[in-house]
C-alpha cells in the first residue's frame, strides 16, 4: 500500500521527533509516503505501515533508513554566497589576527550534509589564505544522517551535484574525473573529517571551535530545541568565535550571548567574550 495510515503518520511524527528533533507537520503525509516508498522497496516491505511495524520491533535498520529518508539533506556549494563572502572578508581575517600566536583554527559543519559546505571552507582556506598552510586547521562535518555523513566521505559528487555552484576555477584546480564522478582532491579531503552527531541528543565532550556553520537546520526545529540547541553551541564556541546560520535562521529571540554583525548582504553572530 502506498499510502500512509493516520495511525502510521502520528507514530512517524511522535518517533521522527524523538530521534531527530524533526517536527513533521500535519500537512507532511505527502513527503513522508514520497520519501518512505524508496525505503519500501529495498527493505522488501509491503507498505509504510510494515516499516512502522519494525521499528515497534527495535528494528535498527530500518530506524536509520527511515530518519535518513525523512531528513532535507539539500546543499550546495558555497551556498547562499553571502556567508562565504562574510568568511572571506571579515571572519577569516579576524581569527587569522586574533590567533596569530596560537597558529590554530577550528571550525565546524554542524549539519554538513554531503560535505560540500565543510569542503567550501576547505577551498577557501587553501586557495585565499596560504597563511595557515602552516597552522593547525581543524574541519569538522558533522549530521544525523548515515547516508550523507559516508557520502561526504567520499568527497565524490555527481556532475549534478558539481554544477550547483562550485566555480569552474576551483573545479579545475582541485577535482579530478573518475568515471561519472567528480573527487576532491586529496590535499582537501584529508583536512576534513565527518562524523555522525545528533544536534538533539546530548552532545559528547568536544573542543571549543572558532567558526560553527550551523545552516539550514534549526528551521526543522521546534522553538524549544532551536534554544537548546543554540545555548549549546553557544557553550562550544571560543569567545570571540562566530556563528553562522542559515538565511531564514537567527539568535534574536532565542539566546542571549551574540552579538549580530551585519556583513554585505548577511549577518554573522559573534559569542560575546564573558
Ligand atoms: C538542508 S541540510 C543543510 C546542509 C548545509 N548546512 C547547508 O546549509 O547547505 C540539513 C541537514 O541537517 C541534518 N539534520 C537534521 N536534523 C539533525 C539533527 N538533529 N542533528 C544533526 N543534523 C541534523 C540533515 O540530515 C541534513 O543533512
Amino acid at each position: 500500500m502506498t499510502t500512509a495510515t493516520a495511525e502510521d503518520f502520528q507514530y512517524l511524527q511522535g518517533f521522527l521527533l524523538d530521534r531527530s528533533a524533526i517536527v513533521l507537520s500535519e500537512d507532511k503525509q505527502y513527503l513522508v509516503e514520497t520519501r518512505l516508498l524508496p525505503v519500501v522497496q529495498r527493505h522488501g516491505v509491503e507498505s509504510i505501515t510494515d516499516l512502522v511495524r519494525a521499528i515497534r520491533r527495535g528494528d535498527k535498520t530500518v530506524e536509520t533508513a527511515v530518519v535518513d529518508a525523512m531528513t532535507t539533506n539539500e546543499t550546495s556549494w558555497f551556498r547562499d554566497a553571502a556567508p562565504f563572502d562574510a568568511l572571506r572578508n571579515l571572519v577569516l581575517p579576524e581569527l587569522v589576527a586574533s590567533n596569530v600566536t596560537r597558529r590554530r583554527l577550528a571550525i565546524w559543519s554542524a549539519a554538513c550534509s554531503t560535505g560540500q559546505e565543510l569542503y567550501s571552507v576547505a577551498m577557501l582556506l587553501d586557495s585565499e589564505f596560504s597563511d595557515l598552510a602552516s597552522w593547525r586547521v581543524d574541519l569538522h562535518g558533522t549530521d544525523l544522517s548515515t547516508t550523507v555523513v559516508q557520502r561526504a566521505r567520499t568527497g565524490s559528487f555527481t556532475a549534478l551535484e558539481i554544477n550547483r555552484g562550485l566555480p569552474a576555477t576551483l573545479l579545475v584546480r582541485y577535482f579530478r574525473r573518475e568515471g561519472a564522478q567528480f573527487v576532491i582532491a586529496d590535499s582537501i579531503r584529508s583536512r576534513v573529517r565527518f562524523e555522525l552527531f545528533n544536534l538533539a541528543r546530548p552532545w559528547p565532550p568536544m573542543q571549543d571551535y572558532d567558526v560553527i556553520l550551523l545552516r539550514n537546520v534549526l528551521i526543522y526545529f521546534d522553538v524549544e530545541t532551536k534554544r537548546d540547541v543554540l545555548e549549546r553551541v553557544r557553550g562550544r564556541l571560543r569567545p570571540g568565535g562566530f556563528l553562522l546560520l542559515g538565511t531564514a535562521e537567527t539568535t534574536r529571540g532565542l539566546v542571549d550571548g551574540f552579538r549580530p554583525i551585519p556583513v554585505g548582504a548577511t549577518t554573522v553572530f559573534r559569542r560575546e567574550e564573558s
